[in-house]
């Protein structure tokens, strides 16, 4: 381990001069990006985060008080596993690579640099978000899921820098130059490019779409390039964080809403200048099924060559799959033919984007679920559901066409008509908008939010987490 470097690492970075300086000289870039593009304020201001120091179970969660700019950006690995062999595809069981194999380089250098777009992407979309936080307690776990995310380019750009010579040297660059929602140079996914201005969004985007991001890390996990999977599993412990920010963040929402309810004559939560449980239901619709988007086609021979030449698995390849060659199986989908549905058998490898996004919804209902019995321990009357994947999406074999929140086709005129039950409306994101109030007071919330079930690290929801210089 090797803390007190420039660049803090456990991949023995001082071994290895040239990558050591090539790294260091993308460094003062890369603090450029942040303190261009990173959060607007707050950035001379102390804030209590936690930093990776090592990757055993004590020292990554390291809690002190901080500058953002200050903060120890390193490059962390999962430890080695011992012998370990390619968990999936054409060559299950051969030792896995510690080396790019030149015929997939192209591949996984495509798949490294859309990994690693979406890091910085989403601190630059959140970048404002803390001048409106609803309590001090909100804008530390806010920096806290901004500060990872550029270590999770980092953990990228240590790849690229590490393992492809030039052109990883030259997408790194291209990494700090892209912006999110840029019209020359956007960040590469769309949902990326989308500014995230409220905190309504800003728990839904971290309760979907950062799971989206859990997701393809177990993927990548599973790879049979051996680098990329040790740094995907350590980025995964990281990452429960932020859906912890999300999930607890629309929890508190809800419970705020059916609290409110009950102070007004006609349970009217938005009277009482709450999130009605209305609204947040058609902003679950919304991220979630923006969120679907970012698995990919249903049917996909970009994600059969993938699985098959083991640079990606399924989640939990090893633990939750016997056939780890999937040459055979079928996976039943129903694909649009003729304004209706046929259910038709594609070979397994062509729907590993479907598996994937499988998990990733009963990931997301389980959390849900409890949501919703937060609501009926308050003795409120609602259900919030995950629309079917179906409804409003933009990307796959769904898209151009349209059903409503069960799945069912039903005409563009329908679903123009009925629009505002099921997705933001404009006064809707007014009324969020308006709410957006800073509240700087330690332990205050704003009116819109429970208190959280505790603090940070055992510290008191009242801590001062954020400290102004
Ligand atoms: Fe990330
Ligand atoms: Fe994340």
């Amino acid at each position: 381990m090797q803390l007190h470097e420039k660049i803090p690492n456990n991949v023995n970075l001082s071994q290895n001069r040239r990558l050591q300086r090539a790294l260091e000289n993308w460094q003062p870039n890369y603090i450029n990006w942040w303190k261009e593009a990173g959060p607007v304020d707050f950035q001379a201001d102390q804030i209590y985060l936690r930093t990776a120091i090592s990757v055993d179970s004590k020292g990554w969660a390291n809690f002190e008080y901080v500058k953002m700019p200050d903060y120890k950006w390193g490059i962390f690995l999962a430890p080695p596993e011992q012998d370990r062999v390619i968990p999936c595809g054409d060559s299950f069981g051969d030792p896995v690579w510690q080396d790019v194999p030149g015929e997939f380089r192209n591949a996984l250098r495509r798949i490294i640099v859309t990994q690693g777009d979406t890091e910085p992407a989403s601190v630059e979309q959140q970048r404002a978000l803390c001048n409106t936080a609803p309590s001090l307690y909100d804008c530390r776990n806010l920096f806290q899921v901004n500060v990872e995310e550029g270590r999770h380019l980092w953990a990228m750009v240590y790849l690229l820098h590490a393992h492809f010579g030039r052109d990883g040297r030259e997408e790194a660059e291209e990494l700090l130059e892209r912006r999110s929602g840029d019209f020359d140079k956007p960040r590469i996914l769309t949902t990326f490019n989308e500014p995230i201005d409220d905190w309504l969004s800003f728990f839904m985007f971290t309760m979907f779409t950062d799971r989206d991001g859990k997701y393809q890390l177990l993927a990548l996990a599973e790879s049979g390039f051996d680098p990329l999977s040790r740094t995907t599993r350590f980025m995964l412990t990281e990452e429960a964080h932020h859906m912890f920010v999300g999930e607890t963040g629309v929890m508190r929402v809800v419970q705020r809403a059916c609290d409110l309810m009950k102070q007004d004559p006609n349970e009217d939560a938005r009277a009482q200048g709450g999130m009605d449980l209305e609204l947040v239901q058609r902003y679950v619709n919304f991220w979630y099924s923006s969120s679907l988007d970012l698995f990919g086609g249903e049917i996909s021979s970009n994600a059969a060559d993938y699985f098959a030449s083991g640079l990606k698995g399924r989640a939990h390849e090893g633990k939750k799959f016997e056939d780890h060659l999937a040459m055979t199986g079928h996976y039943s989908i129903d694909v649009p033919t003729d304004g209706a549905l046929e259910n038709r058998e594609v070979p397994m490898r062509n729907a590993m984007n479907e598996v994937l996004r499988d998990a990733y919804i009963d990931d997301n209902q389980r959390g849900v679920d409890r949501w919703n019995k937060a609501i009926a321990d308050k003795g409120v009357d609602f259900t919030i559901r995950l629309p079917n994947r179906r409804f409003n999406r933009k990307m796959g074999i769904y898209t151009g066409l349209h059903f409503d929140v069960n799945g069912n086709p039903i005409s563009e005129d329908e679903f123009n008509r009925r629009k505002t039950e099921w997705l933001p409306t404009e006064s809707d994101r007014a009324h969020v908008r308006l709410l957006m109030q800073p509240v700087i007071e330690p332990g205050k919330m704003a009116n819109w939010l429970g208190a959280p079930a505790r603090g940070i690290n055992g510290q008191p929801i009242e801590f001062e987490y954020v400290r102004r210089a």
